[in-house]
């Protein structure tokens, strides 16, 4: 039988400066449901890329004096390179300046022509040229931009239009029909009132600069850069080409990862043109929240507060940081990023719960078993408890993970890490490991230890992928006790494996001290 299908995507990002930490939470997010996704047997597609057109990139490129193709090659290898370093497990990697994504375009832009979606006309209005957003004057706040509150300027221009306004209509219908379209709630109610409020036709072409898709029935229009942008979610799987096997395959998407920011993009305009082209639409629009800096604004590159996923994954490794974003901040929320509360986390919940955890459990078989237990293993009523929370954490963790609550499914495993070195205080092996007739007691307490191990380097493989195994080959479990299947039961490891210590999964980290070294790493 065929697997089942799941296709998820992250923005494509801007290459208007290099990748940020605000970029990898959104890659990072999608990247760990892919590998969970994989994890649960899966057939999985996990799309990432770059959005490489446009006014913004182009007086970019003019800045440095450089053809734009030229200033995106450079920026984009850069967010290719952070992709590598961060283990992204992404299956394909679009850029709008591919030739079979600008061909594809143009056809959907000629479909929509042909089929009278799209007209000419004229447009007048206020145009942001960072976000790339056209505004009327009344959606002004104070002259300005109501999205990220810059200079917008007044354009007057012959262009094309898309009849985003018929869809208001089923647009309310598609929310009340399906209100897990948008998620979390607060982002499906915003555009509920935004729809009701009026949405005008969209302007879907420009004339003002040339670095974007030409209209290839119209030369002197270049394709709007959302219209460019939102089409490569089905670009990337051969929509508009002679090869679609993929598009057939995986759309629509299971879900599009977004920032809080575009969800009216993605929420709106894009289930429009679909509906437009006679397209099935996206399961889901997940809107994301943001990471804030220490003043409470958000982490971008224009404001010049940026920190370095790079610097970050050298000094603590990549796990580490996966793990703190996906922790820390629960999906869908804003939350404050600092140093301090990234180092702590490492400490307590990585260097603490799970390393003291591993290393104690191993060191201890080494000692008083040489690295392997003794059969039989004597069992207790007081091992119940701790069996049955490890054996019910599956079923918690694939509920939160199928909400994308990264954070709570994280919690969860914890709760039981947090359970089983209580369970090493109340055993106390190394009282029974004075007692030569205990060695079989002791023997199960030690296996029980592994067997928590066992399950929790399963569960977090989608976020730690090079911890997970480390863990694995310390306890002597092979791939087949450490599929997906067996996350739920118990017993699975065998009792003769080779169990081995080795070196502290997270060192401790001198807070005081690290944090004045990475101050001087973020001037
Ligand atoms: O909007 N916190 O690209 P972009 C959390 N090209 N996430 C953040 C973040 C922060 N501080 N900063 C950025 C674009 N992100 C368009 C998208 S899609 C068809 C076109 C993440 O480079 C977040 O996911 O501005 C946000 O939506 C995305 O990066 C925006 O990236």
């Amino acid at each position: 039988m065929d697997k089942k299908t799941f296709y998820i995507t992250t923005p494509i990002y801007y290459p208007s400066g290099n990748p940020h930490l605000g970029h990898s939470y959104c890659t990072v997010a999608a990247d760990v449901m892919a590998r969970f996704k994989r994890l649960v047997g899966y057939d999985v597609m996990f799309l990432t890329g770059t959005d490489e057109h446009g006014q913004k990139i182009e007086l970019n490129a003019a800045k440095e004096n450089l053809p734009p193709k030229e200033y995106v090659d450079r920026l984009v290898a850069e967010f290719r390179r952070l992709w590598d370093i961060m283990d992204i497990s992404n299956d394909r990697y679009i850029r709008t300046t591919d030739g079979y994504h600008v061909a594809a375009v143009q056809k959907i832009f000629r479909a929509l022509y042909d089929k009278g979606e799209i007209y000419k006309g004229n447009y007048e209005g206020w145009y942001c040229t960072p976000c790339e957003s056209f505004w009327t004057e009344t959606q002004l706040v104070d002259g300005k931009c109501p999205d990220c509150g810059r200079e917008v300027k007044l354009t007057k221009e012959e262009a094309y239009f898309f009849k985003l306004s018929k869809y208001s209509d089923r647009l309310l219908q598609l929310y009340d029909e399906h209100p897990e379209f948008l998620e979390p709630e607060s982002r499906r109610n915003e555009m509920i009132s935004f729809i009701k409020s009026g949405i005008n036709d969209l302007c879907v072409s420009r004339t003002s600069f040339s670095w974007g898709v030409p209209v290839d029935f119209d030369e002197k229009h270049v394709v709007y850069v959302w219209l460019d942008a939102l089409t490569n979610y089905i670009t990337a799987l051969g929509y508009g080409s002679d090869n679609n096997a993929d598009f057939k395959r995986y759309w629509p998407a299971d879900v599009h990862f977004v920032g809080k920011e575009i969800v009216r993009f993605h929420a709106i305009i894009w289930p429009a043109i679909l509906m437009a082209l006679d397209l099935p639409l996206p399961r889901k629009i997940y809107g994301h929240g943001w990471l804030l800096f220490g003043d409470g604004t958000k982490m971008s590159k224009s404001k010049g507060n940026v920190v370095d996923p790079q610097i970050l994954c050298e000094r603590y490794g990549v796990d580490a940081i996966k793990y703190f974003l996906m922790r820390e901040i629960p999906f869908g929320a804003d939350s404050v990023f600092t140093n301090e509360a990234l180092i702590n986390r490492i400490n307590s919940d990585l260097a603490n719960d799970l390393g003291n955890l591993l290393s104690r459990t191993t060191a201890m078989i080494e000692k008083y078993f040489g690295g392997k237990l003794p059969q039989p293993l004597e069992s207790a009523v007081a091992d119940n408890e701790l069996i049955f929370m490890a054996t019910s954490l599956r079923e918690k963790y694939e509920h939160h993970m199928d909400r994308f609550q990264f954070s709570s499914a994280l919690t969860e495993v914890w709760k039981l890490i947090a359970r089983a070195n209580k369970y090493i205080d109340e055993t106390m092996p190394w009282a029974l490991g004075r007692d030569a007739e205990k060695a079989n007691r002791l023997a199960c307490v030690l296996y029980n230890l592994c067997e928590v191990l066992r399950i929790v380097s399963i569960l977090i493989t989608p976020f730690m992928p090079n911890t997970a195994p480390i863990i694995a080959q310390q306890i002597g479990a092979r791939e087949d006790v450490l599929t997906w299947e067996t996350a739920n039961k118990w017993g699975i490891l065998p009792v003769d494996a080779e169990i081995k210590k080795g070196d502290p999964l997270f060192p401790r980290i001198d807070v005081e001290k690290e944090l004045s070294e990475l101050e001087k790493c973020t001037k």
